[in-house]
């Protein structure tokens, strides 16, 4: 959808602008489209009991199918997803992606109808969001020069990149480790005079040369998530969007978007943190809930953990 988005007339906001998502995004045509088409998808899988999406207000219960024969599978599963990150760029071609992950589900909700819930049954929904701790498994896919999808079930991580003369993904990324030291840095620099002290002055350091490895740090920041994650996870790096004195959480959120990127970081060897906390011990209180996030090599994130320390 998103390749040929500019054929098929799927640019630009929905319905003109006025569709805004709870979090007060305007949301694109895109936005609301690759939304439909994953629940749809998960749906089908039977295997879901709750799904939570940026493009949905509030979690949803993905109704039991055991009376159907393709669908006896109990619902054992949560999933939690961002449907296109980095949809603010779709229109201008940059990369985009879809990034989830998965919960064992053991709350048992009984929700009728989703779009009219009683605080009981929000509450036993939202009950079922856990830290990414319990993440049974996370990834990403991403829309680039070619479309690769990567992914943890929590012994390392396995990258595939989908060869479209056969229609399926090819393990061209075996057990991605990331690089312990770097020289890029992957920030909205534009933020930087509001950033905390620590964060701060470990990236003025970063760009003079003068920080705990001695390297000469390099810019680079896509403004796609999925994007600036990949190339962090091959090249090395330090991808975040850190606390500042407007947004204390920063921007990006905790379930569907820190989460499971916190855990494949993890699993490749890197680290990922608020700067005092370990992004994937944080427990959710709200479906939206953004988090600050520094994540990448490791010894450059201990190098932002030790100002923070410090200070
Ligand atoms: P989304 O498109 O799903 O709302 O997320 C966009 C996120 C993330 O992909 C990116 O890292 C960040 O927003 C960019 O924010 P700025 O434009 O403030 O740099
Ligand atoms: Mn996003
Ligand atoms: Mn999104």
């Amino acid at each position: 959808m998103v390749k040929r988005s500019q054929l098929t007339g799927l640019t630009g906001l929905a319905e003109g602008g006025g569709s805004i998502n709870i979090q007060g995004e305007e949301q694109k045509q895109l936005d609301v489209m690759t939304n439909e088409v994953l629940k749809r998808a998960l749906r089908f899988t039977g295997k879901l009991g709750v799904l939570a999406s940026e493009e949905e207000d509030v979690p949803v219960d993905v109704p039991s199918r055991k009376t159907d024969v393709m669908f006896d599978e109990t619902s054992k599963y949560v999933a939690v997803f961002d449907p296109l990150d980095g949809s603010s760029n779709v229109d201008a071609g940059i990369p985009t992606g879809t990034i989830f992950g998965i919960f064992e589900h053991e709350e048992e909700c009984v929700v009728e109808n989703s779009s009219d819930m009683t605080e009981d049954e929000m509450k036993c929904l939202v009950n079922t969001l856990k830290p990414g701790t319990d993440l049974i498994a996370s990834g990403y896919c991403l829309y680039s020069s070619s479309c690769f999808f990567v992914m943890t079930i929590g012994n390392g991580v396995y990258g595939f990149t989908l060869d479209e003369n056969i229609g399926e993904f090819v393990l061209s990324h075996p057990n991605i480790k990331i690089p312990p030291t770097s020289k890029i840095y992957s920030f909205n620099e534009a933020n930087m005079p509001q950033w905390d002290p620590p964060m701060r002055s470990t990236v003025e350091k970063w760009r003079l040369g003068t920080g705990a490895s001695g390297n000469q740090f390099s810019s680079r920041y896509i403004g796609s998530m999925v994007g600036d994650v990949h190339r962090t996870l091959l090249y090395g790096g330090v991808f975040g969007y850190p606390s500042d004195k407007k947004n204390k959480n920063g921007k990006l959120r905790l379930l569907y978007e820190g989460a499971p990127m916190s855990y494949l970081m993890e699993q490749a060897g890197g680290l990922s943190t608020t700067g005092t906390e370990r992004v994937l011990e944080i427990v959710p209180e709200e479906v939206h809930q953004r988090v600050p996030i520094v994540m990448g090599s490791r010894d450059d994130v201990q190098e932002i953990i030790d100002a923070y320390k410090n200070a």
